[in-house]
């Protein structure tokens, strides 16, 4: 990963302690191991300090995540500061992560990036004043055959982007509404954009078209990809 967040003057906290219902959790995640490893729970751990606090992980919280699993501060630091995917820094309530690595660049990523750079008037690696938007650019996302792909907070893939779909969903999740995810195009799960080119007589039989008709049991996403239709 390239960008950064904008490094704008923040506070670490002083200390960070888990909610009730993470703790509950924290039990759980730990069960799971064997006794006396209970070190390889660090990874689940960080993330739920991260969704508890906002999208980040103050220095605090990796003190404490240290202090439950009896290891080493410095353990903890060296497994956060590894993974891109754990953001040591504030970031806006919805971090934005483009994947600009060649497929996606291919399929017009960079396009796509300047919309949203446009629209949300800030550039890669910033945070909107509101706190609202932080756009990062991430390597590949694994989901090349969609491309061009953006992942929202580590969750949500939003695929088959262009510069019009993206500002949609922008202006959704400004207005507090959460779009859908997926194929923007209509595209059902990675089926070839001009439509099946595979079990030509299942995909009739099923009505599945490049237009985004679903199977008639609904498939394996219920039915979404046709609630969409946007083919464009
Ligand atoms: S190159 Fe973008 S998801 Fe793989």
């Amino acid at each position: 990963m390239s960008g950064s967040a904008h490094k704008a003057n923040f506070v670490q906290p002083k200390e960070f302690k888990f909610s009730k219902e993470n703790l509950k959790k924290i039990d759980e995640i730990v069960a799971k191991y064997p006794k006396g490893r209970q070190q390889s729970a660090v990874m689940p751990l960080l993330d739920l300090a991260q969704r508890q606090n906002d999208n980040w992980i103050p220095e605090a919280a990796m003190e404490e995540i240290a202090r439950i699993l009896d290891m080493p501060r410095i353990k903890v630091f060296e497994v956060a500061t590894f993974y891109t995917m754990y953001n040591l820094e504030p970031r806006g309530k919805h971090h934005l992560q483009f994947c600009t690595t060649t497929p996606c660049w291919l399929r017009g990523s960079s396009e796509v990036v300047g919309a949203c750079e446009k629209h949300l008037g800030i550039k890669l690696g910033e945070t909107t004043p509101d706190g609202m938007f932080t756009m990062t650019d991430v390597e590949c996302l694994g989901a090349c055959v969609n491309a061009p792909v953006l992942q929202r907070n580590g969750d949500e893939f939003y695929e088959d982007l262009n510069t019009e779909n993206i500002v949609e969903i922008l202006d959704n999740l400004k207005a507090g509404k959460m779009p859908e995810h997926g194929s923007q195009t209509g595209r059902i799960h990675a089926m070839g954009e001009a439509g099946p080119t595979t079990l030509l007589d299942m995909a009739k039989k099923n009505n599945i078209t490049a237009g985004g008709d679903a199977p008639k049991d609904g498939g394996k996403d219920g039915g979404k990809a046709k609630s969409k239709g946007k083919k464009k």
